[in-house]
């Protein structure tokens, strides 16, 4: 026992609360279980104590309960790397030098891995760093599905696919909880956009929730046992998500039995009754003055702070809530700040840059390679052009709240001059002028990016030196800057910015040896796509970004990511766009709430393009390598099953190239037959095989009832109608390689 704990439990002999054997309070006994510690914290604590224990005291605290030594909760973003410290009060740098991290891949990248492993090692990783910096909260993962590829924050989030989307987020989940750090899988629920996204009211189907937007926060919360989740900034059902009846009692608790603390988006409560009756458990980011301009302490009027005390103190609520509350908050606080056992954690390890470089290559995606121009074949005596702003850019700050403060990031320039050191001459032009500001909450990048040159000037420029050149490598895209993929704004049309399309079809006019490296977080328009022999599409890598991509362009790392959400050709491809139903109309009662309408439905991304016959630019689950994979015939254990029963679909695939690779095998059901409309094909399994040259394996899936259940919203549960379904196995959605029928009793 150690001296806090004996004279914590000399000073609560006097107090009727439980001891344990050994006479320290239960609820600083880990031998106890969990609940019980929990309710014997309860039992001792005051009334304020309780009030102030479900607010922040800080920017990202809480206070804990200091007279029993019941720690801070403290909170970091999240969810690719460990946020630099800010000031207790202000969002300004507080200037710490120890605070530097490593900048994981974006989530999109792990999305694109297809890998339950290495969302493990991400999770194991990142969980490793918070915990090192003493964090008890990571606010990670984002797990919103990707309904418009304008949505500015789809980088931070895990594609369009509900099932991908809940495979990829439970062992990241575990993976960071193994350290004694919660997840707080964000945001809850339907923040699909960021244009107005405190004042949007979502409109939609109950089977579209239950189908499309629901499941990865589903699984992330019961099957990987998520200890928080933040509540969104959206309103559902004319209520703010961070205290909404329907998705935090009704469903969350109710429905779902999960025990964890909802955390309230930064600034994402609005009222105290609400907060009260609807399930919020811990209030962070309301506005305040800070120290220096609030009354006592500004926190104190947090909507969950004094105002609630007076509700109680009025007779208006008993503390029965408030309880119930406070319970979830000491529940959090015990599997983390007051967990004994938890590892120590370890920062920028090289294991933990092995683990981002790896996630980095191995998510990156090879969308097309005409003539086999990748990978690079250098020997000394080759010339190899990068052009464009994206080669050098710093991408770890910038983007809102998952801006990092990186311990180094090299440059995609930087890796392939290094990987191609001997190798080739590497020259860099700059192509165009993106965005030079590289500033965020004061972290700057230092780099100088501006250059007065015209278009036409860079755009020559390029030219000139890619006549010469045996390798053009343009690398562009998107960036962390409003309007691109960054938090608060989104895109404002598909196009790629700062006229990269003249760049690009420029550089196709004079050299066949032509690569554009696309870095985004969200599907972009690609007009020359017929004149670029070879298409990579990556993401924000974070610190190892160069050496990921150098992997990849040289070969060391055979391409083998497919795209987590469909890449269109146009935005009227998309149904939020094809429909309006994107960004939603403001009504007219004054209110400045915009109604958005999710009119397609469960039709969202590759379900679309199917149902309406479109062909995608590049498909949900597309991605090429340098070898080839056969499939073979699939087979199915049975012809029929009963409701019960579990089939077992069964495929052979070999590497019928020349250098070993992996393929992610994915499996597709279509219900033949349904009394609603059901989409074309909906993925229900994946597997992610590595194979040598002429190798193959067999690879086989479990099929049971729930991949065939759609939702019925009529009687509000899931319903796998008899009648004939499909399997249809492939290597994209629109790259199906065998099929086979089987009846459902
Ligand atoms: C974001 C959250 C983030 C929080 C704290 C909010 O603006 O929406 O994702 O975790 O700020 O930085």
């Amino acid at each position: 026992m150690n001296l806090l704990q004996k004279s914590l439990s000399c000073f609560l002999l006097c107090l009727p609360a439980a001891l344990s054997a050994d006479n320290i309070p239960a609820y600083l006994d880990e031998e106890q279980p969990l609940e019980v510690r929990v309710e014997d914290a309860l039992s001792r604590m005051t009334l304020q104590e309780k009030i102030a224990i479900i607010h922040a005291q800080s920017k990202f605290s809480s206070p804990g309960v200091p007279r029993l030594g019941i720690p801070e909760i403290w909170t970091t973003d999240g969810p690719h790397g460990i946020r630099p410290e800010v000031m207790w009060d202000e969002w300004d740098q507080a200037k710490w030098s120890n605070d530097s991290c490593v900048a994981f891949p974006a989530l999109t990248c792990l999305a694109a891995t297809w890998d339950e492993h290495l969302s493990h090692l991400y999770g194991k990783s990142i969980g490793e760093e918070a915990r090192f910096r003493d964090k008890d909260v990571l606010l990670g993962p984002g797990v919103n599905i990707y309904r418009t590829p304008l949505n500015g924050r789809n980088f931070e989030y895990m594609g369009e696919d509900p099932y991908l989307a809940s495979r990829m987020v439970v062992p990241y989940v575990k993976g960071v909880q193994e350290n004694g750090v919660a997840v707080c899988v964000k945001h809850y629920a339907l923040n699909n956009q960021e244009t107005r996204r405190h004042t949007t009211n979502v409109i939609l189907s109950d089977r579209a929730l239950y189908e499309i937007y629901l499941p990865p926060f589903y699984a992330a919360l019961t099957e990987g046992d998520a200890w928080s989740v933040m509540g969104a900034y959206d309103l559902y059902q004319n209520q703010h998500a961070c205290h909404n009846k329907r998705l935090l009692i009704d469903i969350l608790r109710n429905e779902w039995g999960w025990k964890g603390a909802v955390i309230s988006d930064w600034g994402g409560c609005h009222s105290t009754e609400e907060a009260i009756v609807n399930g919020l458990d811990l209030e962070f980011g309301s506005w305040t003055d800070g120290l220096k301009g609030g009354s006592l302490n500004a926190y104190d009027n947090y909507y969950m702070a004094y105002p609630y005390l007076k509700l109680i103190k009025e007779g208006k609520y008993t503390t029965k809530e408030l309880d119930d509350k406070v319970r979830h908050v000491l529940r959090l606080t015990m599997l983390t700040a007051m967990n004994r056992r938890k590892p120590f954690g370890s920062f920028h390890s090289p294991e933990h840059y092995a683990a981002a470089r790896q996630i980095g290559a191995e998510g990156t995606v090879l969308l097309k390679n005409d003539g086999n121009v990748l990978p690079l074949r250098c020997d000394g005596k080759q010339k190899v052009l990068v052009v464009g702003e994206n080669a050098v850019k710093m991408m770890t700050v910038g983007g809102g709240s998952s801006s990092l403060k990186a311990q180094h990031e090299i440059s995609p320039l930087k890796g392939i001059t290094y990987a191609l050191r001997n190798k080739a001459e590497v020259k860099w032009v700059r192509g165009y002028v993106g965005d030079v500001t590289g500033e965020y909450n004061g972290v700057v990048t230092g780099q100088d990016l501006s250059d007065n040159r015209s278009p036409e000037q860079l755009i020559a420029e390029a030219v000139e030196e890619s006549r010469n050149a045996d390798y053009v490598i343009f690398i562009g895209g998107l960036n962390k800057s409003n309007n691109q993929d960054c938090e608060d704004t989104d895109r404002e049309g598909l196009e790629l910015p700062y006229s990269q399309d003249a760049v690009i079809e420029a550089l196709a006019a004079v050299n066949k040896h032509l690569v554009v490296v696309n870095i985004s977080g969200n599907a972009v328009a690609m007009p020359w796509v017929k004149k670029v022999p070879a298409i990579v599409q990556t993401w924000y890598l974070g610190s190892e970004a160069g050496n990921a991509i150098a992997d990849v362009l040289t070969g060391a790392v055979n391409p083998c990511g497919k795209l987590p959400f469909t890449f269109p050709v146009s935005l009227n491809d998309v149904g939020a766009h094809a429909l309006n139903a994107y960004p939603g109309v403001e009504r007219t009662d004054g209110s400045k709430i915009w109604d958005v309408e999710y009119k397609e439905d469960i039709f969202v991304g590759y379900r679309r393009h199917d149902s309406e016959g479109i062909k995608p630019l590049f498909a949900f689950g597309h991605g090429i390598s340098y070898t080839s994979f056969d499939y073979g015939k699939l087979s199915l254990s049975a012809p029929a099953i009963s409701a019960d029963d579990t089939l077992t679909a069964s495929i052979t695939v070999k590497n019928s190239g020349s250098c070993a690779g992996k393929e992610v095998v994915q499996l597709y059901i279509s219900d033949k037959k349904s009394s609603l409309p059901r989409p074309v094909k909906e993925l229900k399994g994946f597997k992610k095989v590595s194979l040598q040259p002429g190798e193959s394996t067999t690879v086989t899936f479990s099929i049971s009832r729930s991949a065939l259940s759609y939702f019925d919203a009529d009687r509000h549960e899931w319903v796998a109608e008899p009648g004939e379904f499909q399997v249809l196995v492939g290597a994209s959605a629109a790259d199906i390689r065998s099929r086979a029928s089987f009846t459902l009793k």
